[in-house]
């Protein structure tokens, strides 16, 4: 594979170290690192920035920036401070780009990205969900290439290339159900943070692993993934498959199914997203089917899990309505994680936020989708003080 110049955005977390873990895997003078961003963690933002020999490091906590600097003292590596360097370190010419900020203030920074018509391995979900319409257009103006970093996305990707002539019949996205798969209706309602945290499978952010405990990350992936490959929302299932083994599904005219196999780590997909069109070598766990004995399936259970017949009802209103889920979902989770909510709470807020906000003009632009979101979270503030009372 020929030298590249690539940039990480959210390199301190999750995604981002898996990402820095395998350039470090692949050899880092493979790469040529541009940028690297984080936000509260400045020691693992220039920790990071110095083993990968970065150009500039930027936090988007403007109150930050010394801070910063001291911890790159004698680096040579620039420090920078806030969301417009983020956008401006966003803009500057690479050939690849891992958008790994979590939640919607990804959006930003990576359309600046996309704009330089870079290719873009979006881990960031929120992007599609937030703004797909608008995300995807300006996606097609700049002419940047959009690799799926989502396990499930990516799974998708690499099976329609395969089969890049054959329409999709459905897509079939795996849940793992997270860990709260068996509990009851009675139990979920008084699980804790650290319980909600605590995946079974998938090692990830604290965000996205109590995302994966309501479902909601699923929610998000059935919107993330109507945009990405073109399809219906009834094009779309979910099934409940508990060992993380398969990441999803394709489903053909001629009644085949094509399935994606591998071990439940994210440097899988990010490795795919890095080299491709080619593979690498990675030295993640290989498979062995007879240690495993069977994959098990089951429907998901819609009382326990609302989150997934919300992001129907987001796909049937079309609009902003995803926009209007993802920004109180944000508001939802952060009151569970600081105590101010229960867990079952989360969804339930998100729906009356989401019936609230029914019928809201369409995006035609970012703004448009900045003010939908803010107005999203203002609703969802509003929730937070009820449920808490
Ligand atoms: N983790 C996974 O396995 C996985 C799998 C599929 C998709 N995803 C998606 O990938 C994205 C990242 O997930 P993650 O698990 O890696 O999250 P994470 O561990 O929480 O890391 C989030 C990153 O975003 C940065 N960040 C947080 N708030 C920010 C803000 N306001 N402005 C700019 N940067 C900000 C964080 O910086 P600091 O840490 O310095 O504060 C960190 O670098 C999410 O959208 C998630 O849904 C993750």
């Amino acid at each position: 594979m020929s030298r590249r110049r690539i940039s990480i955005f959210g390199v301190t977390g999750s995604i981002g170290a898996n990402t820095v873990s395998v350039i470090e895997t692949l050899g880092a003078d493979t790469f040529e690192v541009v940028a690297v961003s984080g936000n509260s963690n400045i020691a693992g933002l220039a920790k990071a920035a110095r083993r990968l020999r970065a150009e500039v490091a930027v936090t988007a906590d403007e109150g930050r920036l010394d801070e910063l600097r001291a911890a790159l003292a004698g680096s040579g590596i620039a420090a920078a401070a806030g969301t417009n360097a983020l956008v401006e370190a966003a803009s500057r010419p690479v050939d690849w780009v891992m958008s790994a900020i979590v939640g919607a203030a990804g959006l930003a920074p990576t359309l600046a990205a996309a704009r330089t018509g870079a290719t873009i391995a979006l881990a960031n979900k929120e992007c599609l969900v937030a703004a797909g319409p608008v995300f995807m257009a300006e996606m097609r103006r700049s002419g940047a290439t959009l690799l799926p970093v989502d396990s499930e996305h990516n799974a998708i990707f690499q099976l329609t290339c395969a089969e890049r002539d054959c329409p999709i019949e459905r897509l079939i996205l795996t849940a793992s159900g997270g860990p709260f798969l068996d509990r009851s209706l009675d139990e979920m309602a008084g699980v804790t943070v650290a319980q909600a945290v605590a995946h079974p499978n998938w090692s990830m952010g604290a965000r996205i692993s109590i995302d994966s405990a309501t479902m909601f990350n699923k929610a998000l992936e059935m919107i993330e993934a109507r945009h990405l490959f073109s399809v219906t929302p009834a094009q779309i299932e979910v099934v409940v498959h508990p060992q993380s083994i398969i990441h999803s599904m394709v489903g053909f005219r001629d009644g085949s199914i094509l399935a994606h196999l591998g071990p439940p780590d994210m440097r899988v997909a990010i490795g795919h997203a890095l080299c491709w069109p080619e593979r690498p070598e990675l030295p993640v766990e290989r498979l062995d089917f007879a240690a495993l004995g069977r994959l098990d399936f089951q429907a998901p259970d819609p009382e326990r899990f609302p989150a997934l017949d919300l992001a129907r009802v987001a796909m049937s209103r079309g609009g902003v309505s995803a926009c209007v889920m993802n920004g109180s979902r944000e508001v939802a989770l952060d009151a569970f994680i600081a105590g101010q909510i229960g867990f079952l709470d989360m969804a339930a807020l998100v729906g009356e936020a989401m019936e609230r906000l029914d019928g809201l003009p369409e995006a035609t632009d970012l703004d448009d989708i900045f003010a939908v979101d803010a107005q999203a979270r203002r609703v969802g503030l509003e929730l937070v003080k009820r449920f808490a009372a």
